[in-house]
């Protein structure tokens, strides 16, 4: 197995029946070796260096009913909420404060949010912080939707794509939903110029190692500015109630492999990561990782934007959030930096 984390390494490729055969073989030892190797990629591309985005939650309306997520319309118990423009505004004013350089608007699939609401945050945010980079993580919109949001001053996108198998894709989502257009979407954001990011959920219901697989194919292809991977963690009010979530260690391994997959790449230790083990984020960065992504959201809204159940940090204010983030980043060697943190072929 090491000489397929060394040929990983060196030609960061490898055959789809070789991804197969490390992610089934794969043991501590291996782990270990791939984790080294994934670091040295890492520090030699971005130094110890840990790039932070606050993350604004604002709304948790969705018109779409993913079987996965505890936000999906059909969940009547959830308690929906949408933040003012004011109320953004005053969240990035707190997160500028505390160092942040990127804001995440992340939401729902929610129509009161029109394009042209959208245009005018982005707009006000940029007028404001214009050392800043805005990430939009709002789901699937038209072409001519995401050119508007890039003009008024959208620099990048995340968009997982949940998964690369179509019939996979069709069992954690209802039919309304399809690869296809996730994937034309994802086309679509790399062709306008934003900086783009996929991803999926490690042990979503149903995933097999070929499934994997094909998600690394896939993020081969199109070749990505971020990779977002975290756990599948079940949420109560869901299809997906009894199922068993994903686990820290092949989340780890799957990190490793996509650093050394694409060695510049932004990737996420994610808060699903954290959820699922106290250490979560700190092994996700000593996998391999470079960003975190600390909530901004106000306070009085956390607890209800839980995608899955146990959701960490749901109780503390940004700048406690961010002073935890600082020590538990310290505490392995790693710094979190006042930055924008794009990209390297941007920088
Ligand atoms: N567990 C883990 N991650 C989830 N997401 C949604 N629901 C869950 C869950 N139950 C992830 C999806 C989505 C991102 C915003 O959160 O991958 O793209
Ligand atoms: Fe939020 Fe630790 S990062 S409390």
């Amino acid at each position: 197995m090491k000489q397929l984390v060394d040929k990983l390494h060196k030609t960061r490729n490898l055959s789809p029946e070789e991804y197969k055969e490390l992610i089934d073989n794969r043991n501590p030892e291996v782990a270990e070796y791939l984790f080294e190797k994934a670091r040295a990629v890492r520090v030699k591309n971005y130094g110890h260096d840990v790039y932070i985005r606050g993350l604004i939650e604002f709304t948790n309306y969705c018109r779409n009913d993913c079987y996965y997520c505890g936000i999906r319309r059909s969940n009547c118990c959830a308690d929906r909420y949408r933040l003012t423009k004011e109320q953004i505004l005053e969240c990035c004013e707190t997160g500028y404060n505390l160092g942040f350089r990127t804001f995440v608007l992340q939401g729902g699939e929610d129509r009161y949010f029109t394009d042209e609401k959208m245009v005018d945050i982005i707009r006000s945010i940029k007028a404001n912080y214009p050392d800043c980079a805005i990430t939009l993580s709002i789901g699937e919109k038209s072409y001519d939707s995401y050119k508007a949001f890039f003009d008024a001053g959208a620099d990048r996108y995340l968009l997982r794509h949940e998964t690369a198998n179509a019939e996979h894709y069709g069992r954690l989502h209802p039919e309304s939903l399809s690869l296809t257009n996730r994937k034309q979407c994802l086309h679509n954001l790399k062709a306008i110029g934003y900086q783009v990011g996929c991803g999926f959920m490690v042990g979503s219901p149903y995933q097999t190692t070929d499934c994997l697989v094909e998600d690394l194919m896939f993020i081969r292809e199109l070749n990505p500015h971020m990779v977002g991977i975290g756990p599948f963690i079940p949420h109560r009010q869901t299809p997906f109630a009894d199922k068993k979530a994903g686990t820290l260690e092949l989340t780890l391994f799957l990190l490793g492999i996509i650093r050394l997959m694409l060695p510049e790449v932004l990737l996420p230790a994610t808060t699903a990561l954290g959820t699922i083990h106290p250490k979560g984020r700190e092994l996700g960065i000593l996998a391999g990782a470079n960003v975190v992504m600390p909530n901004l959201s106000p306070t009085s809204v956390r607890k209800k934007y839980m995608l899955y159940d146990n959701k960490i940090c749901t109780g503390d204010e940004a700048a406690e959030c961010m002073n935890c983030m600082k020590r538990r980043m310290e505490s392995i060697g790693y710094h979190v930096t006042v930055s924008r943190g794009d990209h390297k072929s941007i920088q």
